[in-house]
């Protein structure tokens, strides 16, 4: 699924950035461009980068 329809990011997209070290929103921003926009998606993108960084 989308977390970021303005910038085509999907979760997975998420996954990966923090799989290659993204450990902060600041961080999956420069990797994915995610919430750079309109800015709707940083609640779910931030929820979906802390998700995946517990499970590592
Ligand atoms: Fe992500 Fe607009 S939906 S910036």
């Amino acid at each position: 699924m989308y977390v970021c329809v303005c910038n085509s990011v999907s979760d997975k997209a998420v996954r990966k950035a923090v799989a290659n070290g993204a450990r902060n929103f600041i961080e999956l921003q420069q990797a994915t461009g995610v919430g750079t926009c309109c800015g709707k998606c940083v609640g779910c993108a931030r929820e979906v980068m802390l998700d995946a960084i517990e499970e590592e």
